[in-house]
């Protein structure tokens, strides 16, 4: 059965501050869906409360997923019904080899432990063969063009913003999400590593998996061709279309959404900072 991601009149805030102000989208199952829009405009807000990260409170709005309300559910519940964050600015975690912490979410995914009192039980419990799970990385990391050097790494510790990137599409990859919010994964790639990790998507794809392609370039969306584009400005999704709804960002700039929708024009996004819309990564 096709499911479909049902945000609906979400508000958040973070601390006093309130970033959406009531934003509705609906991506199903086999779509891939672009959302763009001015820097600060609460993008990543948005991924990160469709993730459940505490410091993002929901005042209001609903969002459904697979019949169930996702807003109740903890991040690992969320994970574990198929929903994927590709991080816009990965952590690193010294100390963890990003063989072992694939392994350990692949586990925590797709087998995780049984809650047993029994601890001969629990002692059972080895997850995912690791041999077997090896031979799915390395495959993964081939279609990623990675380096079989990177599985003994520590996670994005020392990383090129680049292979910080590649490492969320191996996450991806891994996983097999039903539904992945990837956040701005075509910022800091070099023109080769773009093409790849669009392959990488692109290969990810299936009529089973939804996509949130967070961008502010048009470019990634001539490899990964979303079938819908949205825009969030003031909190809201105010302007929605088709791929080409991207050709007329980039040749366009925001202020051209802002006269169309009847916001202010020639205010700034939150930061002050350049909109780079058009620009390159
Ligand atoms: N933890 C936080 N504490 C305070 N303010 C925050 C926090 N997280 C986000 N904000 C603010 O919320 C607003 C939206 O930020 P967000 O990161 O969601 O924007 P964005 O659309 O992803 O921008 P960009 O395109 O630059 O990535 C910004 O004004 C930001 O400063
Ligand atoms: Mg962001």
């Amino acid at each position: 059965m096709t499911d479909q991601l049902e945000i609906a009149d979400l508000e958040v805030s973070i601390g006093e501050k309130k970033i959406l102000k009531g934003v509705s989208l609906t991506v199903a199952q086999g779509e891939v869906h672009a959302l763009m829009g001015p820097n600060g405009s609460g993008k990543t807000s948005l991924a990160y409360t469709l993730m459940g990260h505490p410091d993002y409170h929901v005042d209001a709005g609903r969002v459904t997923w697979r019949g169930q309300d996702l807003l109740t559910l903890s991040p690992d519940k969320r994970a574990r019904l198929g929903l994927f964050l590709a991080f816009q600015y990965p952590s690193a975690i010294p100390g963890v080899t990003v063989a072992s912490f694939l392994r350990n979410i692949f586990n925590a995914v797709h087998h995780p432990k049984p809650t047993t009192d029994d601890p001969q039980q629990a002692a059972k419990y080895t997850g995912i063969p690791l041999a077997k799970f090896r031979r799915l990385m390395e495959e993964k990391m081939g279609l990623l063009r990675m380096d079989a050097g990177f599985a003994s790494r520590y996670v994005n510790d020392g990383f090129s913003g680049g292979e910080k990137k590649r490492l969320e599409m191996l996450q991806m990859a891994v996983l097999r999400p039903q539904m992945a919010i990837l956040d701005e994964t075509d910022s800091g790639l070099d023109i080769d590593a773009l093409r790849t990790v669009a392959e990488g998507i692109n290969a990810s794809l299936s009529p089973e998996m939804g996509v949130l392609l967070i961008t502010h370039y048009q470019r990634m969306l001539n490899y990964v061709k979303p079938g819908f584009v949205h825009v969030l400005m003031d909190g809201r999704i105010v302007m929605s279309g088709g791929e080409e709804l991207s050709h007329q960002l980039e040749a366009n700039g925001y202020d051209w959404v802002r006269e169309q929708v009847g916001l202010p024009v020639g205010t700034l996004d939150e930061s002050g900072a350049p909109e780079p819309v058009g620009e390159h990564a």
